[in-house]
């Protein structure tokens, strides 16, 4: 069989990950797709920095939407972050010229995810994101193919990994929400732009994809109610403790009378509960389903090598020639009444 090659879009904290995993997992990735998976281009703004990749025989691209276009690609990854610019730019031209994309990117995603899950279909290619939430955490693949069959009526959980190391290091260790932050960016954990993590909006933006898969609506970021951390004090840390709960940024979308209710927004946990010992960059995110009951996957929701497994598991159902509608539940927009709803909460 040929093998299945890709171009990678973004070589920082994840791209260069999934640069390595490809490299490092190379006999795995080929049993597990049935054919060989190989990165034959790459490109990233800075050609001279020294990433610790071995390149040899990849070609580089200055422009990612000429790697988009490229004939020696089946499949291009993009990991360059935000919803316009060139990530946007390289995902139209990739789908454009019939490539199949899998991204992380749930900035992009969340404004014009139904608009690229269109494109793609129209083109017969699929449009694969499971890093898109909780990094690690195959959350996609959870909601979409594993609980096909159940009725989802609520998602909740911890779906930023900054924010909920911030918060954890914060109350544990009394640092400044400042150093906290300093250090996830350190990490790799935070977006390019860290005010997407702390005042919620990556967190807002994951959820509208999860309420697009439970529920079988457009995604409708607009929609849902955010308010971050970034107001948070050590003294608010800590007046919780004595009552006994922990802050957590949580995001929700639930079924409510009238309409699908999403909302991110800190809240106090008992500090008894399973949410509560969710510590660090670790992500928990709870499904209630008809069939299964209560199911709750938790794992690490940001770090390269974490993200990389999830960009990687996508790349290997594109080997196996596994293809699947984008968000595979019947996708119907809100009705005013229902968004009405949401944003009145
Ligand atoms: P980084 O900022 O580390 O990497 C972004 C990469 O994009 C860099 O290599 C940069 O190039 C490249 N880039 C930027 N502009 C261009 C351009 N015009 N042309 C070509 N390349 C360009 O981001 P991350 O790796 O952290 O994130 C990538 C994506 O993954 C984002 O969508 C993010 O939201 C998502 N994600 C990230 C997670 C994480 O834990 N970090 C977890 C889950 C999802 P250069 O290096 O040369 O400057
Ligand atoms: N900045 C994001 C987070 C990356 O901290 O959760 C993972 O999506």
């Amino acid at each position: 069989k040929q093998s299945l090659r890709l171009g990678v879009a973004g070589l920082g904290t994840v791209g260069s990950a999934v640069v390595r995993m490809v490299a490092r997992r190379a006999d795995a990735l080929a049993a597990a797709g049935g054919r060989d998976v190989r990165i034959t281009a790459v490109s990233s703004r800075d050609k001279g920095r020294d990433r610790g990749l071995d390149l040899t025989g990849v070609t580089w691209f200055d422009d990612p939407v000429a790697l988009a276009a490229s004939p020696d690609i089946d499949c291009v990854v993009e990991l360059i972050g935000g919803s316009e610019g060139p990530a946007r730019a390289t995902v139209e031209a990739a789908i454009a010229a019939g490539k199949h994309v899998v991204t992380a990117n749930k900035a992009l995603l969340a404004k014009h995810g139904a608009a690229l899950a269109a494109a793609a279909e129209a083109k017969g290619v699929s449009l694969a994101y499971e890093a898109s939430v909780a990094g690690g955490i195959p959350v996609i693949k959870t909601l979409r193919e594993g609980l096909a069959g159940n009725a989802v009526s609520r998602v909740y959980g911890i779906m930023n990994g900054t924010c909920n190391y911030i918060l954890s290091r914060m109350e544990r260790e009394g640092l400044t929400f400042e150093a906290c932050l300093k250090d996830a960016q350190a990490l790799g954990y935070a977006e390019a732009d860290p005010t997407f993590d702390v005042e919620g909006f990556d967190t807002a933006h994951k959820l509208a994809i999860l309420t697009s898969l439970a529920f079988g609506v457009e995604i409708d970021a607009e929609g849902v109610s955010v308010e971050g951390i970034s107001a948070i004090q050590p003294l608010d840390l800590t007046m919780a403790e004595e009552l006994g709960y922990r802050i957590k940024l949580l995001g929700v979308a639930q079924v409510a009378a009238g309409g699908i209710e999403q909302r991110v927004h800190p809240t106090m946990v008992p500090k008894s509960s399973a949410i509560a010992q969710v510590m660090g960059v670790t992500n928990a995110v709870t499904i209630d389903a008809d069939a299964v009951g209560e199911l709750t996957l938790i794992g690490p929701g940001a770090g390269g090598e974490a993200t990389a497994s999830a960009v990687v598991s996508d790349i290997t159902d594109l080997a196996a020639g596994v293809q699947r509608p984008t968000f595979g539940r019947p996708s119907t927009a809100l009705s005013p009444s229902q968004r009405v709803a949401m944003q009145r909460h």
